[in-house]
């Protein structure tokens, strides 16, 4: 140890790992689920949208990678205002990616490569052009089929002023106004989301029993589980009393604020009692329809899953999604947002494995997904960069350094694919790729470009088609070089053919780390924390490997052992900042 090296302050010091005794053997408890947006995956057609016979065609390419399963964002019949989770058919594939027959082929293609299929339910709302929502428009008020969704009257004499002051997630208010048959204002329903997207009204029992229906429909069909689009949602508090969030928190999902990069955290932005639920999210009533849920897959042989996208803090709060009769993994979003920072890496680490561990669920890690900005880019933001949810573009302030972003993407990711429990890996991460930070305005697709008139970007950056081969069209996209989302002209070093092969590419860290972290058994391990390394360093022993990743600015001496990943080429015993490495303990 040298003495710029030596120990400072570790603030967890040789925490034991938690143990294992509840634990089960089903296979999401330790899988690496890879997020496919088929939209930007692979085009069969030559459209310039993604498709599901383009995945069936790449799904080697995956196997190959080592990941354990699939999560599909929607593919259903959908008017695509918000790519697809505004559902308006849920037992159909919409046209622009396919068949159902083309989903079954995709499926059973998966499972002949050992690869699980999880599909993304969207059960908060329906498309407006769903035929629930329809016929809740042509019915009078106070019908059965207007209570299938949140309609109320106005405020006012008139009734012309919104029932409450709610602000949708994607700007605007979270009400619109409807038009009766006579041509006169009516009542308003409400979209936490875009206006196309009303919210369905989870206490009624139809609208519960439907879903049932839907759940059936997929787990007959062979999926082997659900991703659950905002499972923080779906009840709302009696009588729908104001709520003024505090400024900003509108970020993707809704519910914690999320700071801008370099913020430092304090316990007000992330202390409940400080900071109550909002009373759209996070009421206690949603806990019964996961429980329903969780009876409909127990149905089904194997182990299915259930997955809650549920943006709820701390993590004891989120911890209540993955209770033994509810639901089976809750995204780690407080992971996710964890900043670039050992001190606060070992906090969420440890507190992630205890609150998910206290509950019997695997804990989940992830870093990118279809509404951030990827970590590539995310971990390098400067100070002035825009909060999260507000997306970054072409007049952004704070971008970060290219070389800088991917180094420290590495190294996260390098640390992530060593923790026990079960990883979430977004398309294209495997490639290293950055956001797109240029897009032009005249491309945007994103609602939440639309109805914050420009204020902020939205997430269509991290939704680019992902490249395949250097040199052809769209980046072996498809055929034709058509694309929904233009790819930038600097992609080609990224692309899957580019990396194939060559060492220390990012692709082939992801390769060798999923290997690795299987023969290990990394995924069903204990983190046992090690000191001594300094204040900048994560370090641990899991499953007889030693994992260190230096975020600090100075290098680290390693401890004897064999090298077995190293983020960054390792050269003279030291580990180098921003770099994480395995070793044999
Ligand atoms: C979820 C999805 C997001 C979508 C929103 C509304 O947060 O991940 O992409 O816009 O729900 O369905």
């Amino acid at each position: 140890m040298t003495a710029e090296t030596a120990p400072e302050f570790v603030e967890l010091t040789a925490l034991d790992g938690p143990t294992r005794d509840t634990v089960g053997s089903e296979w999401w408890r330790t899988a690496v689920i890879y997020q496919i947006y088929p939209r930007s995956f692979q085009d069969s057609t030559g459209s310039g949208v993604g498709d599901l016979p383009g995945i069936t065609s790449r799904l080697p390419a995956l196997a190959d990678l080592g990941i354990d399963a699939i999560w599909l964002s929607p593919f259903f019949r959908s008017p695509q205002k918000d790519a697809g989770y505004d559902v308006s058919d849920y037992c159909n594939v919409d046209p622009l990616f396919g068949t159902l027959a083309d989903f079954d082929a995709l499926l059973a293609t998966a499972h002949s490569l050992g690869l699980k299929v999880i599909a993304d339910m969207v059960p908060n709302h329906t498309s407006d052009q769903h035929e629930w929502f329809k016929a809740a428009l042509a019915a009078p008020e106070g019908s059965p089929e207007r209570d299938r969704y949140m309609f109320r009257d106005g405020k006012g004499p008139n009734g012309d002023i919104e029932p409450n002051n709610w602000e949708s997630v994607f700007g605007g208010s979270m009400w619109k106004r409807v038009t009766r048959a006579d041509g006169t204002p009516g009542q308003w329903f409400l979209h936490i989301f875009d206006e196309s997207q009303p919210d369905l009204n989870w206490e009624n029992e139809w609208v519960r029993d439907q879903f049932f229906g839907i759940l059936r429909f997929w787990l007959d069909r062979g999926v082997d589980g659900f991703r659950v689009d905002v499972a923080h949602g779906m009840i709302k508090e009696a009588g729908l009393p104001d709520y003024t969030p505090p400024s900003d928190s509108a970020s993707m999902g809704g519910a914690p604020v999320v700071p801008a990069p370099g913020t430092d955290l304090t316990p007000a932005i992330i202390d409940p009692n400080l900071e109550p639920d909002p009373p759209y999210w996070g009421q206690p009533g949603v806990h019964e329809i996961w429980r329903g849920w969780h009876d409909v897959l127990a149905e089904y042989a194997g182990d299915r899953v259930l997955c809650a996208e549920a943006w709820v803090n701390p993590l004891t709060k989120t911890a209540l999604w993955v209770r033994p009769d509810e639901m089976n993994q809750a995204f780690n979003f407080d992971y996710m947002f964890t900043q670039w920072k050992a001190k606060r890496l070992r906090r969420v680490i440890k507190d992630s494995l205890a609150a998910f561990m206290g509950v019997g669920a695997p804990s989940t890690w992830v870093l990118s997904n279809h509404d951030v900005v990827r970590h590539a880019t995310r971990l390098a933001l400067t100070k002035d960069a825009p909060p999260q949810g507000a997306g970054i573009g072409p007049n952004s302030p704070g971008k970060p350094d290219r070389a800088l972003g991917l180094r420290r993407a590495r190294a996260a990711t390098a640390l992530m694919l060593a923790l026990p429990g079960s990883s979430y890996v977004y398309q294209g991460e495997e490639l290293g790729l950055p956001e797109d930070m240029e897009l032009p305005d005249s491309a945007r697709q994103d609602p939440t470009w639309f109805r914050t008139h420009g204020e902020k970007y939205g997430r269509d950056g991290c939704r680019v088609p992902i490249p395949w081969e250097a040199n052809k069209p769209a980046y072996g996209f498809n055929s034709t070089g058509a694309s929904w989302l233009p790819q930038p002209d600097d992609w080609a070093p990224y692309a899957r053919d580019s990396q194939a092969g060559i060492p220390g590419s990012t692709l082939e860290l992801y390769r060798s780390a999923l290997k690795l972290r299987r023969a290990h058994g990394l995924g069903l391990g204990a983190v046992t924390w090690l000191t001594g390394y300094g204040k900048d360093v994560v370090a641990f022993s899991n499953g007889g490997v030693t994992v260190i990743c230096n975020t600090g600015k100075i290098a680290v001496e390693l401890p004897v052992g064999d090298i077995l990943l190293s983020s960054e080429a390792i050269t003279g015993g030291a580990l180098p900042t921003d770099t994480t490495v395995w070793l044999t303990s």
